[in-house]
């Protein structure tokens, strides 16, 4: 697989599993209805405690800084402070103390396209075309007649130009117009970035989340973008001109050299799927842009086996040398997958499914706070909504409200995470599916979760192996194996076998194909049987984790 598998120390972020965090839904410490770094705090042996912990090695928090909250955080108005919400610059640090003292690394968000339009650089570009700050933005003035600078459409509806009455021009938003975007060919809005970095760095935090970065270059000459013809919205522009340019590249590089001076700081990077080259074009020569790039085709790939073959096959070999894959199925825009992966038939067997591949396919896996305990998409009124871009396009999309409802504690009225109205309802099933519940059952899909973390913990092969896909096989099933080399020099080897139907199949590896041992199943309970690959059984919706001899 990658260059990086077979070197000696490998760096911490490609064993990690890493658990991202909505600071809005995970716990609330002072019962206003709404999550905090306290609340976080308390959590945090939950995440990685020395008894009954699930077992991850990093949290990446969603946006905590101080914001308006039109985009929940994804418009900052100061980079370098905490939003009263969640707490103090001093709770962050108490966080972060515990968290070190826990062993799990701490992921701040980073937005870099935009700010607020309350910031203060904002509020000072703004105000006159002679402030030092104008240039921070990007200002044009309308063409004849009153008409915007071009025909550019922003990700979240409508046009990504609005006009400023007291700066008299027009100020470019790639996504909501409280979110004006930053103008980063300015050397000095990249010297800013990079002392915002710093500053977290400086006191302690293990790296960043960085968001849409591709689209942090534009064309300043602001041609107009061509029209796709029969789409609509966001996707009936060919987004040539308002993104995905150079500068977007340069600048990551410029970032990497930053962080070059602490060298177990990592860069996670996100980019929009249609980007030229794909985001896996953020890593890079493999070692001069971003460590990990998130790759969200499984966010958008049906559930059936051959496009996971496809993704291990085709789409992980093409991560350029040096690169390290990253495995997603849910995140806090997206649906969560329990829900995604279809409704019909056994929707929790195929979450069981899809946890044992999340934490054995090749890769740095994230997992979305409440996936361990199948939190499903909240079924929302409008008048519950929060989120500007859901309401926009309710009842049309699924939008982003229903996966960020609070997660799910225990049994009780709110479920642990609030005595008071929580801000998105929690769904009437919380009841029963819950940590309390579930960690009490054995059998549940969270037990399957900590199981198989314990088990990636414990397995090199698992946690940075190479890979191959067996090829043989029913065509609706996956079969990959992973192995490495452990520390006293011998090889260990890992299968891993799923069957995506809902019937049963039998069948044969060739002759010669290893024995071994099922350590987990993700429809059995956690006892081990024999595996013999000349009579391979697999129940409808089931995988098998298998130590090969
Ligand atoms: C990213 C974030 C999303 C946010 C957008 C604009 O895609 O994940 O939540 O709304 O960027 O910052």
């Amino acid at each position: 697989m990658c260059a990086a598998s077979r070197s000696l120390h490998p760096p911490w972020w490609q064993s990690a599993v890493f658990y991202q965090i909505y600071p809005w839904s995970f716990q609330d410490s002072d019962n206003d209805g709404i999550g905090d770094l306290r609340g976080i705090r308390s959590r945090l042996k939950y995440l990685r405690g020395a008894q009954h912990s699930l077992g991850v090695d990093a949290i990446w928090l969603s946006p905590i800084y101080p914001s308006p909250m039109h985009d929940f955080g994804y418009d900052v108005s100061d980079y370098v402070n905490i939003d009263a919400r969640f707490g103090t610059l001093k709770d962050f640090e108490d966080l972060l103390e515990e968290a070190h003292r826990l062993g799990l690394r701490v992921i701040m968000d980073l937005v870099l396209n935009h700010t607020s339009d309350q910031h203060e650089w904002f509020r000072d570009s703004r105000a006159s075309r002679l402030s030092t700050k104008r240039n921070w933005y990007c200002w044009a003035d309308g063409k004849s007649c009153g008409r915007r600078p071009s025909n550019w459409n922003a990700r979240f509806g409508g046009p990504s130009w609005t006009w400023d009455p007291e700066a008299r021009q027009y100020y470019l938003h790639s996504f909501l117009k409280e979110q004006p975007d930053l103008n980063w060919e300015e050397p000095s809005v990249r010297a800013a970035m990079w002392d915002v970095v710093r500053f977290w760095l400086d006191r302690g935090v293990d790296g960043f989340r960085l968001d849409a970065i591709n689209w942090l270059g534009k064309d300043t000459r602001w041609p107009n973008n061509p029209f796709r013809l029969g789409l609509r919205g966001y996707t009936r522009q060919h987004h040539l001109y308002d993104r995905d340019q150079a500068l977007a590249h340069d600048s990551m590089r410029e970032l990497r050299q930053v962080i070059s001076a602490y060298p177990d700081a990592v860069l996670i990077g996100e980019a929009a799927a249609d980007t030229p080259g794909g985001p896996a074009s953020f890593y890079g020569k493999g070692d001069d842009e971003l460590q990990l790039v998130f790759d969200f085709r499984l966010m958008k790939s049906p559930w059936c086996a051959k496009s996971f073959r496809l993704f291990l096959s085709q789409h992980v070999p093409s991560i350029p040398q040096g690169g390290w894959p990253t495995i997603v199925m849910s995140n806090h825009d997206q649906p969560r997958h329990i829900d995604r992966y279809g409704t019909g038939g056994d929707a929790e067997a195929r979450a069981r499914v899809a946890a044992l591949l999340l934490l054995t396919m090749p890769g740095t896996p994230f997992l979305y706070y409440g996936e361990e305990v199948g939190m499903r998409n909240g079924k929302l009124r409008y008048r519950d909504l929060r989120d500007p871009y859901t309401k926009r396009f309710w009842p049309f999309r699924p939008g982003r409200d229903p996966a960020r409802t609070p997660m799910q504690w225990d049994a009780s009225v709110h479920a642990g995470f609030t005595t008071h109205r929580p801000w998105l309802p929690l769904p009437p099933d919380s009841s029963q599916r819950n940590v309390e519940t579930e960690a009490a059952d054995p059998r549940s899909l969270w037990s399957l979760y900590r199981r198989l973390l314990a088990l990636r913990r414990m397995s090199p092969a698992l946690s940075r192996g190479d890979y191959h896909v067996i090829e043989e096989g029913p065509c609706d099933c996956v079969l990959y194996e992973r192995e490495a080399r452990t520390k006293t020099g011998t090889v260990e080897r890992m299968l891993v076998a799923v069957n995506f139907s809902q019937r049963p199949c039998e069948f044969a590896l060739p002759s010669g194909s290893s024995q071994g041992l099922v350590l987990a199943s993700t429809t059995a309970d956690a006892a081990t049987s024999t595996w013999d690959p000349a009579r391979i059984r697999l129940g409808p919706d089931e995988g098998q984790l298998v130590r090969l001899d």
